[in-house]
């Protein structure tokens, strides 16, 4: 399966622009505690679909997740709603959602500390600013999550996954890597970002792949919500193994491994000038090993 072609660079693909945005919901959410901010594909309703698709064992028969204990990382966090959104159906595992835009993450915490108390949603008391991923009881020391009463807590961390190590997110329980992972919207971003990999002179997007997989444990799941990428496409970006001259930093770990397409969410499509289409896509894979030859 080929690579599609990039998309044309735009202002989403920049940093300034989504910390800019998240200024602003920052400051709405400041003057009025029930505006939680932007809902990506919300007129998709993509973020109860993602969870109906999670929460459905006969759609993947196979995926056995269990509710107690998987644990779900968020790229591209944005205001955290999809982790809450799971919380709130009953997913009691670890979560950690992570974002580069510093002001996405301090909104985040502020949604997951109005959790807790709903007086404290304009406090900035919690958002002490972590560079590295901590331990579940580091995490709850500093005060840099939130939970509802027996709630596990969701943390939120500044990380930008393009540019620091995939291994700054693999600690404690996750060293082999996530149960879900999880991506709405942010690949789209990155697909816009005009910026290139040092290394190979290539759009960054094109080194996406390389940088989520180890995130995702060996059997686990990569779960992407796009509206800029139809399914076909997005199978050309994920599916099967790391591509030949893909990105820079292809390593014989990579190569062990690839993603396996286990299942679609479905959203309702229209047809224009003969041709079908849907809005947005979401496609679910599994890591898998390499047979050994
Ligand atoms: C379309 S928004 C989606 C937000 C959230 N996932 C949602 O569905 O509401 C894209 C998000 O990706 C984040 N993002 C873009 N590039 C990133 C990068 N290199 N590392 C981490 N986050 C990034 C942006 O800050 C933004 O929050």
């Amino acid at each position: 399966m080929s690579k599609p072609t990039n998309l044309e660079p735009s202002e989403l693909g920049t940093k300034e622009y989504w910390d800019n945005l998240y200024t602003t919901e920052l400051t709405n959410h400041a003057h009025n505690p029930s505006d939680t901010g932007t809902v990506w594909f919300d007129d998709s309703d993509a973020e109860t679909k993602l969870i109906d698709f999670l929460s459905a064992p006969d759609l993947v028969p196979s995926l056995n997740l269990s509710q107690a204990t998987t644990s779900f990382l968020d790229l591209g966090t944005g205001n955290g709603s999809l982790l809450f959104g799971l919380r709130d159906a009953g997913w009691a595992g670890r979560m950690l959602g992570v974002d580069y835009s510093r002001q996405s993450i301090e909104f985040a915490r502020r949604l997951a500390q109005a959790r807790i108390s709903p007086d404290s949603s304009s406090s900035s008391s919690s958002l002490s600013d972590p560079d590295s991923a901590r331990s579940d009881d580091d995490e709850e020391r500093a005060g840099v999550v939130g939970r509802r009463e027996n709630e596990q807590p969701i943390t939120f961390l500044e990380h930008d996954i393009l540019r620091t190590s995939p291994a700054a997110l693999l600690t404690s329980a996750q060293s082999r890597g996530w149960d879900v992972v999880l991506d709405k919207g942010t690949f789209d971003a990155i697909s816009l970002s005009s910026e290139t990999d040092p290394a190979t002179g290539r759009r960054v997007a094109e080194s996406y792949r390389s940088k989520i997989a180890p995130l995702v444990r060996e059997g686990g799941l990569f779960l992407v919500t796009s509206c800029n990428w139809t399914e076909a496409e997005l199978r050309g970006w994920f599916a099967g193994p790391a591509k030949e001259g893909e990105e820079g930093e292809v390593d014989e770990e990579t190569r062990r491994w690839r993603f396996e397409e286990v299942g679609r969410v479905k959203y309702p499509s229209f047809s224009f000038g003969g041709v079908k289409g849907q809005t947005i896509s979401s496609l679910c894979f599994r890591k898998v090993r390499n047979i050994e030859k």
